[in-house]
């Protein structure tokens, strides 16, 4: 077990008191990425007793090579317009960081009053575009991680801690490895 439950909902506070006292007055809006986001989504604006709005999006990549590029295709955009709005993306994980900085590049072009990211975990050993992320939950070690709305082949975001992994391989290829931990007592 990497992060357990109380430790994240520990630090899930923190972040909700900062980002509250950061935009007292104004009224954010969330917007987080389908669908590992949204767990950690949920418990934060429980955090922020401020009137905010929610958005979600949704995006694929467009395969390997365009991957690295950082290109990534919006299956589901906004509902709303953020144009003259304060705006926080809300992430599970930054990694490479090239899915972000090209959502980031999308978002800053329709002209967002501010633009700034909050994410429950920072695996920055990997960046690769370089980010400035305002918020962050957890520096994450080079390692794969499930959980707390990480999956596994789209497993396993219901665990309530957040696993390390260490034989990547292991699961995607025998899913079922990692349902001991679906137990409500396991990591208690
Ligand atoms: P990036 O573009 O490389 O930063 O990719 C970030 C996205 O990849 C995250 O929002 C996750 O959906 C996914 N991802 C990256 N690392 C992990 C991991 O360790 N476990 C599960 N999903 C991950």
């Amino acid at each position: 077990m990497l992060f357990g439950r109380e430790d994240i909902r520990r630090r899930i506070e923190e972040l909700g008191r900062t980002i509250t006292g950061d935009y007292e007055g104004r009224e954010p809006v969330l917007i987080s990425v389908l669908k590992g986001g949204t767990v950690f989504l949920a418990d934060l604006i429980r955090e922020i007793p401020l009137p905010l709005r929610v958005d979600f999006m949704s995006i694929s990549s467009y395969g390997r090579a365009a991957e690295s590029m950082g290109r990534v295709r919006i299956l589901k955009d906004l509902d709303e317009d953020i144009g003259g709005q304060h705006v926080i993306v809300v992430e599970d994980i930054v990694d490479t960081g090239l899915t972000l900085s090209y959502l980031l590049s999308v978002l800053e072009s329709r002209g967002p009053a501010s633009l700034e990211v909050c994410t429950l975990l920072d695996r920055s050993a990997r960046r690769i575009a370089p980010l400035s992320l305002r918020y962050v939950g957890f520096d994450c070690p080079d390692v794969f991680v499930v959980g707390y709305g990480l999956d596994v082949g789209g497993r396993y975001r219901n665990l309530p801690d957040i696993l390390a992994v260490e034989d990547q391989a292991a699961v995607t290829a025998d899913p079922a490895a990692l349902l001991p931990f679906l137990d409500p007592g396991a990591g208690r």
